[in-house]
């Protein structure tokens, strides 16, 4: 049986943690799988997710950098996401277009329609079944996001960089969409520890799955 799962929430929520336990957690229960991202995912992808998130390219018009998400993400879901669901796979994806209504849409403050109308006519409206939206203080978040990168010789930074207005947008963007499809976005409390989160994750899964 296949299934799309996204991970979503401000940086630092604590995604790509509940990611890994998750496939771990497939990966012993022996479910056929395919993890990736976005920005990035392919080739292609991952040099467009190059230009989006390093800090030398703060220039990048909002427009620009809408469009750039949607090409990233075109690529991927043909490329890569399709056949794997095709094939049964269960995909997990950090991020998908509910991000770019967060980010582009409530924290830019571009036309949500608009960025609809992208994703319908590209994407023929693809939606996940399911989705896991972290929710935590934009403080908390970043304070973790600039601890993570303190390590990182990439710096991913151009986001993190953004004033605490635009972060607080975005999880509040995030909220709405979660209100507005409650079926398929789960709110989970990110400043819960990893292993109550993951037990959290389990149990929304589908009954087969549950263990
Ligand atoms: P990550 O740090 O979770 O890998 O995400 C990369 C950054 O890209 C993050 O700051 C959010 C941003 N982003 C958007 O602004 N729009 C999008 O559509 C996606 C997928 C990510």
């Amino acid at each position: 049986m296949s299934l799309f799962i996204t991970f979503e929430g401000i940086e630092g929520c604590g995604k790509t943690t509940q990611i890994n336990h998750l496939t771990s957690y497939l990966e012993r229960i022996h479910k056929p799988l395919l993890v990736t991202r976005e920005p990035g995912g392919t080739e292609v992808g991952e040099k467009i997710r190059q230009i989006l998130l390093s800090s030398e390219n703060d220039r990048i018009d909002p427009m620009a950098e809408l469009l750039l998400y949607a090409a990233s993400r075109v690529q991927h879901y043909r490329e890569v996401i399709s056949s794997a669901l095709a094939q049964g796979k269960i995909v997990l994806c950090d991020r998908f277009a509910d991000a770019t209504l967060a980010y582009q849409g409530y924290g830019r403050g571009l036309d949500l329609e608009w960025i609809e109308k992208i994703h319908s006519q590209t994407m023929a409206n693809v939606r996940p079944n399911l989705t896991f939206l972290l929710d935590l203080p934009v403080e908390e978040g970043l304070k973790r996001a600039f601890k993570r990168m303190e390590n990182q010789t990439n710096k991913e930074d151009r986001f993190e960089k953004e004033a605490l207005d635009f972060h607080r947008r975005v999880r509040e963007g995030y909220l709405v969409l979660a209100k507005r499809d409650p079926k398929r976005i789960i709110i989970l409390d990110g400043l819960k520890d990893e292993q109550t989160l993951h037990r959290e994750i389990i149990s929304h899964l589908p009954e087969g799955l549950r263990g």
